[in-house]
């Protein structure tokens, strides 16, 4: 069962139809390796984690973000009424979210990178005036008014007019180091001009951290999706999960390929603060001069009123911006008093991001139907009387699990409140009890499964209720559309219809009976013509040299995500290497013993190696620093012994404890040892924290 939404873009006459695959797939796969504790208030956080996680490490969020900040309601509520129990965690509430990946050295921000406060009504901007009035001891306040772009946030460091670095936000002290990619990235000069085109000389500072945004246009969204699917590939959903997905590829060339852009619209350090304007107003200017874009159009308002009324103006007229914007954003105008005013843990007080109301209906609930995933999680989802929202029409919502039903009492007959925020799955924000027939019931949610009839299981801690059969029908499709997807080996052109086909027809059951099949099957079964037969084998031949990180990630072992799977392919290197994984310190290592003690697991392992299934050694990222070694002495200025060794071999290199002639690095901190000399007397290159991160962003 799956949903397409045809999204229709008013004022680009842009059409996209986005397939929204396996509403319940995504649950467990995002909680790599965490403890499931059962109270409501543990349960929410998780709950929010594992949205952070889909939202800023896949960018691939599933609820919208009204239903983020819902969650994030009830769960101040909950630790608010009950603070003992709150008090055993940190709270989620707390926090940016944190979009490293462990794919790319990590860097510190000079000046903390944060998020913005939201605000989505009238009262919310007055409140937020109100507050800048009391804390300035003036009413007579401007405003700088933008679009808030909707793209993945960047800094982007200039030393000396010179581009030196660009960082992620990360969790707002350091972020990943996406230099390499940002610097494919037409709108990011390697030099500041220092004389602007009109003739102007510019001052440069010494240093200065800009902060934006990468994103992509309607216009290039479109084109690329085109372009993809015309290849057989999958669209993206949103420019934003193509832009965030794109600058955090590890190869530079997608990045090249792909029409990224950038705009400023802040600085972070800036070292002198005289080289920046007094007025925000004018630093879009500035950038230009630099030779880069700031943001292009903005409005200027003074005091709650005309704030309002621009606001509101200005919102209408974003139809029309070429670039995805998911609100404005509302800044104080003089920077001296931005600087008074500072941050909370989160975000500055300066400013507000006012989000654009997503488009909303009412609409009745004929039937709740259950979808069953990869890893058996049943998925309820609300069959809707079809109803049109902002341009598309919505007939079915997903209610994410059987708490979301009972704590919403959502029932069959109910009419119900569906909004649609960009391209996310439809959800359902509020019933109208006051419409509610007297024949609606609460829905029983199945003791058994609606796929293999077997009965449904609910782990203890954990809000999901699932089937628990290997063999039930549903799981055997997902498990295998997950192996061929492009989180798996990535066979292109094997979809959905055919693996049900193949799975109905008996012909394959697992991922290892992919490779025993025929021409015959294509031709038969899937109803293949001879071309496309010929390509789907192969694409089936192809995948197997795919990485073993791929194949990892493709048996989909529950709590073993991309980072997991990437770490066990560069410890293992083989399958045949995994296979003899024993149980080890390591947490990813124990979970896939685990898996692997499986008989009917180790089994279908065993036929993908005879199936000739054979990853290229060494292609799973072995690594900047692959082959060489390692020797810490001293304390390091930002980073502790752990975290420096555990970078060293996330990159592929060794750790070693004392100096030899296989020695090819040492890390000098403050207070160094012997150590130090002895390398000296070697010959063995020497290195700084600064110089050891460099090596590990590959400069
Ligand atoms: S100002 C301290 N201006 O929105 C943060 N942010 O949700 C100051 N964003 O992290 C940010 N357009 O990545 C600012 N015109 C704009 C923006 C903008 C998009 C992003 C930015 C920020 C996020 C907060």
């Amino acid at each position: 069962m799956r949903a397409i939404y045809s999204i229709v873009r008013a004022g680009h006459r842009l059409v996209c139809v986005v397939a929204i695959l396996g509403l319940a797939t995504a649950a467990i796969h995002a909680a790599e390796f965490s403890a499931a504790t059962p109270s409501p208030i543990a349960e929410l956080r998780a709950e929010i984690a594992r949205h952070d996680e889909l939202y800023h490490r896949k960018a691939a969020p599933v609820i919208s973000d009204a239903e983020y900040d819902g969650l994030k309601r009830r769960l101040r509520s909950l630790e608010t009424q009950f603070p003992a129990a709150a008090a055993i965690a940190g709270s989620a509430l707390i926090g940016i979210g944190d979009d490293r990946t462990g794919l790319f050295a990590t860097r510190h921000h000079r000046t903390r990178m944060l998020s913005l406060e939201k605000g989505h009504t009238e009262a919310d901007l007055r409140a937020f005036h109100a507050r800048l009035v009391r804390a300035l001891g003036s009413g007579d306040i401007s405003y700088v008014i933008e679009p808030k772009f909707d793209g993945f946030a960047v800094s982007v460091t200039y030393e000396k007019g010179v581009f030196v670095r660009a960082v992620t936000r990360g969790d707002g002290t350091e972020g990943d180091d996406i230099t390499t990619n940002v610097r494919r990235i037409r709108g990011v000069p390697g030099t500041l001009r220092t004389v602007a085109s009109d003739g102007t000389v510019n001052a440069l500072p010494d240093v200065i951290e800009l902060r934006g945004e990468i994103y992509v246009s309607w216009p290039d969204f479109a084109r690329l999706n085109a372009t993809r699917e015309a290849a057989g590939e999958p669209p993206f959903a949103t420019p934003r999960n193509l832009a965030a997905g794109t600058i955090r590829q590890t190869d530079p060339a997608v990045v090249e390929a792909r029409e990224l852009e950038i705009v400023f619209h802040g600085v972070g350090a800036c070292v002198p603060g005289s080289a920046l304007p007094r007025q925000h107003r004018e630093f879009s200017v500035q950038v230009g001069r630099w030779g880069m874009r700031g943001v292009p159009e903005f409005r200027i308002a003074r005091g709650a009123d005309e704030l309002w009324a621009t606001v509101q103006a200005f919102g209408r007229a974003r139809e029309g911006w070429p670039y995805p914007t998911d609100g404005l954003v509302i800044k104080l105008d003089d920077l001296a008093a931005q600087q008074e005013l500072g941050a909370t843990e989160t975000a500055p007080r300066w400013a507000l991001a006012y989000k654009f109301a997503s488009p909303q209906a009412e609409t009745t609930v004929l039937g709740i139907t259950l979808q069953v995933g990869r890893t058996g999680v049943l998925t309820p989802v609300a069959e809707l009387a079809p109803v049109e929202i902002g341009g598309v029409t919505v007939a079915r919502a997903s209610l994410h699990n059987r708490d979301e039903i009972a704590r919403e009492d959502i029932r069959i007959g109910d009419t119900v409140r569906v909004e649609r925020a960009g391209e996310i799955i439809p959800s359902i924000v509020g019933v109208n009890r006051a419409r509610r027939p007297a024949s609606a019931e609460p829905f029983e949610f199945p003791a058994s499964c609606p796929s293999c009839g077997l009965p449904v299981e609910c782990r203890s801690g954990e809000v999901a209720v699932r089937c628990g059969n290997f063999d039930c029908p549903a799981q055997v499709r997902r498990r295998i559309e997950h192996f061929v997807s492009e989180d798996g080996v990535g066979i292109v052109g094997l979809g959905p219809a055919a693996i049900d086909a193949l799975v109905a027809a008996g012909r394959i059951n697992d991922a290892a009976d992919l490779y025993g099949l025929k021409r015959e099957d294509f031709l038969r079964i899937v109803g293949a013509g001879p071309p496309e037969a010929g390509r789907l084998q192969a694409a089936i031949e192809t995948s197997k040299t795919r990485e073993l990180r791929r194949f990892i990630q493709g048996l989909g072992i529950p709590r073993v995500g991309a980072v997991a799977a990437r770490e066990v392919a560069r410890r293992h290197r083989s399958l045949a290497v995994l296979l003899a994984a024993a149980e080890g310190s390591d947490p990813a290592d124990r979970v896939i013993a685990t898996y692997l003690a499986e008989p009917r697991h180790r089994r279908i392992v065993e036929r993908l190696i005879a199936a000739g299934v054979k990853p290229p050694p060494g292609d799973d990222g072995a690594g900047v620093l692959a082959g060489r070694v390692f020797v810490l002495t001293g304390t390091l200025p930002n980073l502790t012994r752990a975290q420096a060794m555990a970078r060293i071999e996330a990159a592929g290199g060794i750790v070693a404890g004392g100096i030899t002639r296989a020695t090819s690095h040492v890390v000098v901190g403050v207070d160094p040892g012997v150590k130090l000399e002895q390398a000296r007397a070697l010959g063995v290159e020497v290195l700084d924290e600064a110089g050891f991160v460099r090596l590990l962003a590959g400069e």
